[in-house]
This record gives C-alpha cells, sequence and structure tokens, in this order.
C-alpha cells in the first residue's frame, strides 16, 4: 500500500523504562508497581528496589521476586553523603526514573533537582491538602467526605510537585486513620502503577511531544502557531509570515513523531541523514526543498538540540530587524 511505511523503517517499540523504587517500609506501594509492571506490555520495568532501613519488609519481597536490592541506614551519615549512596546505587541500576513509595526520608534539593520530571512519590492525601504526616487523621478531623492519594512529581517543597493524579476515597462514619489508612491503600496501588506509565510513555506521545515543542517554538520572537496543510507549524509574525517548523504525527506513512526544520538545503539534510539516521529522515515532499525530518519519539531526546535547531530554523525566515535582536542579546 502506498502509504505503509518501508519495511525496516518501522517505528521501533519505546524500550522498557528503568524504574529504581525508594522504600522505607512495608513496601505494599512497590509491590503494586512490580506486579503491573509484570505485564508484558508495561511500559516501565523495576531493576532496583533501594531502602534506608535494611529490615524494610519491601526489601524481601522484591529480592523473592528477583529484583536487586540495596539498603544503607541513613543514621550517622550526613544527609547529603546518604542522598549521594542511594543516588550511586540509582545510576548503578541504569535507572532513568525514581519513584518514591513510601520513603521516609527527605531528599537534598541537588537529589531532587537531577531528577526533575523523573522522580515522582506518592502522597496519601488530595494535595494540596494535607502535605506532611497524619494525612488521614487530619482529613477526618477536619470533617471531610473524601481522603485520597495523590502521585506528583517531586521537587523541593515537600509533597509539593506538580500532580499527575488523584483518587478520592469516601470517608465513612466511624473511620479512624488506621482503617482509613487500609482503604486509601487500595487506591494508592492502582493509582501509582497508571501514573508511572503515563510519565514514562509522554516522551513518546504526540499530544505531548506537540505541547513540548510548541512551547519552545513560541518562545521565540513574533512566533505565532498555525496549521499548514492539517499539521500544526510555526511561523514568524506578520501577514508576510513564513514557516518555520512543522509538527508532523506519522504523516504521508512516516514512522516518526517528527518536527521538520529548515537546513541548508538537501546536502545538509542527506549528511545528517547519513550521520544520525536515528535522529533524522529525509520527510516526504518536504525534504525536496531542504526540510529535514527530527524524530522526537525516540528515547533520551536532547530538548536543547531541538530548541538549537528551531532557533536556527527560525534564523532563516525571520525578519533582520529580529535576528539582530537576539544576536544583540546573544552577545550577554
Ligand atoms: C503510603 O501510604 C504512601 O502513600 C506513603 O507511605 C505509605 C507507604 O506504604 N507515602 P507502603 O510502604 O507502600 O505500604
Amino acid at each position: 500500500m502506498e502509504n505503509d511505511p518501508a519495511p525496516g523503517n518501522a517505528a521501533k517499540a519505546a524500550p522498557k523504562a528503568r524504574v529504581a523504587v525508594l522504600i522505607s517500609g512495608t513496601g505494599s506501594n512497590m509491590a503494586a508497581l512490580l506486579y503491573a509492571s509484570r505485564r508484558a506490555d508495561c511500559p516501565y520495568e523495576i531493576v532496583l528496589v533501594g531502602s534506608n532501613d535494611p529490615q524494610a519488609r519491601g526489601l524481601a519481597l522484591a529480592a523473592a521476586e528477583g529484583v536487586a536490592t540495596f539498603a544503607l541506614p541513613h543514621k550517622g551519615m550526613k544527609r547529603a553523603e546518604h542522598d549521594a549512596a542511594m543516588e550511586q546505587a540509582v545510576l548503578d541500576a541504569g535507572a532513568q526514573y525514581i519513584a518514591l513509595a513510601g520513603y521516609m526520608r527527605i531528599l537534598s534539593p541537588e537529589f531532587v533537582s537531577r531528577w526533575e520530571g523523573r522522580m515522582l512519590n506518592i502522597h496519601p492525601s488530595l494535595l494540596p491538602k494535607y502535605k506532611g504526616l497524619d494525612t488521614h487523621a487530619r482529613a477526618i478531623e477536619a470533617g471531610d467526605s473524601h481522603a485520597g492519594c495523590s502521585v506528583h512529581l517531586v521537587t523541593a517543597e515537600l509533597d509539593d510537585g506538580p500532580v499527575l493524579g488523584q483518587t478520592p476515597v469516601a470517608i465513612l462514619p466511624g473511620d479512624t486513620p488506621e482503617t482509613l489508612a487500609a482503604r486509601v491503600l487500595y487506591a494508592e496501588h492502582q493509582l501509582y502503577s497508571r501514573m508511572l506509565e503515563e510519565l514514562v510513555t509522554r516522551p513518546y506521545r504526540a499530544d505531548w511531544l506537540l505541547a513540548k515543542v510548541g512551547e519552545l517554538a513560541l518562545s521565540l520572537p513574533e512566533a505565532e502557531a498555525r496549521e499548514s496543510h492539517g499539521a500544526p507549524g510555526w511561523r514568524t509574525g506578520g501577514k508576510s509570515g513564513k514557516y518555520f517548523a512543522y509538527f508532523n504525527d506519522r504523516h504521508h506513512g512516516e514512522p516518526h513523531v517528527a518536527l521538520l526544520v529548515k537546513t541548508d538545503g538537501p546536502d545538509e539534510l542527506a549528511a545528517l541523514v547519513e550521520r544520525d539516521p536515528d535522529i533524522w529522515f529525509r520527510p516526504a515532499y518536504y525534504g525536496a526543498s531542504g526540510w529535514a525530518g527530527l524524530i522526537l519519539d525516540r528515547p533520551g531526546v536532547d530538548w536543547d538540540h531541538v530548541r538549537g535547531w528551531l532557533e536556527r530554523s527560525w534564523r532563516t525566515v525571520a525578519p533582520r530587524r529580529l535576528t539582530a535582536l537576539m544576536d544583540a542579546a546573544d552577545e550577554f
């Protein structure tokens, strides 16, 4: 069929994301993440379970399930030192994400910032309500109709990062913090693996990639978003605005989600594709006039590289008065 991608050119299945889970206790959320990962098409795998408590029950379970474990008591260690050792174990395991699951340690801001967007936590309340401890007692005390749980990205502020998802859990008459906690755990176990799957598959999803690229494109001077032949595109402002980038979601039978940017011409395009065929391709129709396809749905996209190409492409069509401003800004 005309629209079928060429054989051998089909989109490769994304590799499973490698996740380390840090726990301090029972590890029931860790277990939920682990058993969810046993589904053949689960997009992540657990490569390490780490703990600050060698007696944490979850460690024995992980080991019995064949998952590597690491334990280092924090007693007598400085926070930064302990964090560094935990992080080293995570890196040695080749983890790309960290899921905190009842890890009762406040992490140093440096550790957190190195994992920005790739470290998540589960908290037993409907954030922003009840950060910190004793969440269920506080919800009952306040007369709330619902308690619940939240999965959020970890930032330097305790229990404060962007919420990825929440599940409310009704508070029953006569609930104690313990009875409520036990019910909220059911919800936690469902929510956490779903949110982790959502997070690790984002970099391959067209809607997420489009939002990310759009933000970068629109940060360029006087850039505006405008559809072109049914595909999102960005052009320089004004009546005579010219396109400097297009977003292609498997357009014309291509297997990729990609950003089209302008090169110097067909020679440069051919050189890029020859050098890095996992990153660049020659798009149908557009390739003839030197537009290159920068593949976005692949592991390890360097967003500074994408930003650099967007800016370069923008420069080729932006009016002189704007590029001159940009040059002046670059000098500082
Ligand atoms: C959970 O309630 C979680 O929300 C909180 O700590 C508890 C950990 O429980 N962060 P478990 O060790 O996963 O059973």
